[in-house]
């Protein structure tokens, strides 16, 4: 199996019998009954988000602690198992959902979801990987500080996965990636032992930074246990606009503008296409919208702050120019917290609405920001004329350069097309991006779905450092094999 695109789409069931197999029988043995689950318990775990794959594995292991999983990982290399760490399974590559079932056990880290520390006057905390990221930002939130990171899957993606994919979101223009927001990591390393790093100092330049190994690695080189992270003030205003304009240029345009005249409290800018209300609605029906027309392009802006500066008043300045200049036709600015969810509910409900339509093209790509309107033009024209019947679905986070320039499929060719489809679309769309010099994974990691993808395009002496890495880590490749890169095993050749 060399890549996602061809991931089984059923699953093999798999009889009691083999479920109570060998390997689940010295499971139990080892770890005790209740960590293991297996058989038909496995299933939910061995699916990907949006339902396009479904496989299965021997086992899917819920440690409690961290000297849990390192019973976990040490009982998978006994009985010469392969481990894929799990956290929330919002993952959009595949990286959290096994392709090896009869070899590969599931750790999933929903069980280890409590906040170990919260220094008010430090302003940092100590969380488990398997806290759910919104129900972390509520309790940073009653302590009256903040947690910036930000996505429309934080309902459900855990800590630990956040790190492991270095995820983006919404906020990133003003707060990093997930990268800029640890302190220290605590991590099971592939042969059992914690690697104790969850300082909580924000300067500490003694040496290599070796957590950084972890955050972004998707689980190849260890399973997180445990992140120190960095907290904020709570922002105590709040301004969120949606701004209708003729085009995505113009988007652009605003957008360099708010860079200019909002000084840093911009706390997003995300850009979304006229299709979007009409994904939104059909994935919530109900959801008020509140500009009248449908127009080409949208942008959702959020300022906030706190202490002296009205920031009421700095959103409203803004737009009035943007209207006065002739470059925003239409807007509204959310005059509650409750109007301001729904404008963010347009956002997040192009995803579902998408989901809902079926098995598409999902990208997550980056270019230079002065060139992301003329990239996306481009490439959405190329799809056009190729293949007409498809649907551009473009969006995105402009402040990041980061666009997801999505394909709904011509549905009404039958699945065995759209399959087809998909391939294509992806084949033109990257064509683009490299003549962009742009890259094929701005925020969601490789897992399985982009391995044939990230590696035709690795450069040699980037594979040989990530071998090397690997090597090093996990000589006899226990952690998540068939994620990022296909790399053989000390002695199995090529390195
Ligand atoms: P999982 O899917 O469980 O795992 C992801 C990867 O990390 C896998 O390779 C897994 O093996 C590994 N992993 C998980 N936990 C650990 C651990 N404790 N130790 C080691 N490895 C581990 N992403 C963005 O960047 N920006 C967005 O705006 C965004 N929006 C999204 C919106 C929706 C509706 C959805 C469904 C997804 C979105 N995502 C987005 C993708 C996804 O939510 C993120 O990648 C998120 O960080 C994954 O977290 P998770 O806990 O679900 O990880
Ligand atoms: C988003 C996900 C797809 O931005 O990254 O909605
Ligand atoms: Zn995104």
């Amino acid at each position: 199996m060399t890549g996602a695109d061809e991931l089984p789409h059923s699953t093999t069931q798999v009889s009691p019998d083999e479920a109570d197999g060998p390997p689940v029988g010295q499971l139990i043995e080892m770890l005790g009954p209740e960590m293991v689950l297996s058989g038909a318990a496995v299933l939910p775990y061995c699916r990907d988000w949006h339902g396009d794959v479904q496989t299965d594995a021997v086992a899917v292991l819920r440690p409690r602690s961290t000297s849990d999983v390192q019973a976990c990982v040490r009982a998978a290399v006994a009985l010469d198992l392969q481990v894929v760490p799990q956290g929330g399974n919002t993952g959009l590559v595949l990286g959290a959902v096994p392709d090896a079932p009869v070899r590969q056990l599931i750790i999933s880290l929903e069980r280890m979801s409590r906040i170990r520390s919260l220094d008010i006057e430090n302003f940092s905390a100590v969380v488990e990987a398997g806290a759910v990221l919104e129900q972390f930002k509520e309790a940073v939130a009653a302590a009256g500080l903040f947690f910036p990171l930000t996505l429309g899957a934080q309902g459900s993606c855990r800590i630990g996965g956040n790190v492991s994919t270095n995820a983006g979101g919404v906020n990133v223009l003003r707060y990093g990636m997930t990268r800029e927001l640890v302190l220290g990591l605590e991590v099971v390393l592939p042969d059992g032992q914690v690697f104790d790093g969850l300082s909580q100092l924000r300067k500490d330049n003694r040496g290599i930074d070796l957590k950084q190994l972890f955050i972004g690695a998707e689980g190849t080189l260890g399973i997180i246990t445990a992140v120190s992270v960095k907290l904020l003030p709570a922002p105590d205003q709040v301004a969120t606009a949606l701004v209708a304009l003729p085009r995505l240029e113009d988007v652009i345009e605003l957008y360099r503008r708010a860079r200019r005249d909002c000084c840093d409290l911009m706390s997003a800018f995300e850009f979304m296409p006229s299709l979007a209300i009409d994904l939104a609605r059909e994935a919530m029906p109900d959801l008020p919208i509140p500009l009248d027309q449908a127009h080409p392009a949208y942008a959702l802006i959020e300022i906030s702050g706190s202490g002296l500066v009205d920031i009421n008043s700095l959103m409203h300045r803004f737009l009035e120019a943007a209207f006065e200049t002739g470059l925003a036709v239409d807007g509204v600015i959310a005059q509650s917290q409750a109007q301001a969810r729904n404008l963010w509910a347009i956002r997040e409900g192009m995803n579902i609405g998408q989901a809902q339509r079926g098995r598409h093209l999902r990208t997550d790509i980056s270019v230079p920001l002065s060139r992301l309107a003329e990239f996306v033009v481009e490439a959405e024209a190329a799809i056009t004329s190729q293949m007409p019947g498809c649907i551009c679905v473009s969006y995105g986070h402009v402040g990041d350069g980061n666009v997801h320039l999505n394909v709904l499929p011509d549905f009404e060719q039958g699945p065995k097309k759209v399959e087809s489809q998909i391939l294509m679309a992806k084949k033109i769309v990257n064509e683009v991006v490299d003549r962009y010099s742009g890259s094929i994974s701005a925020e969601h990691g490789i897992g399985r779905l982009k391995k044939v993808d990230f590696e035709s395009r690795l450069p040699a002496i980037n594979r040989q450092l990530l071998a090397s890495l690997k090597q090093a880590l996990d000589p006899k490749m226990t952690m998540n094999p068939g994620c990022q890169l296909d790399l053989p095993s000390r002695g199995e050749g090529r390195t």
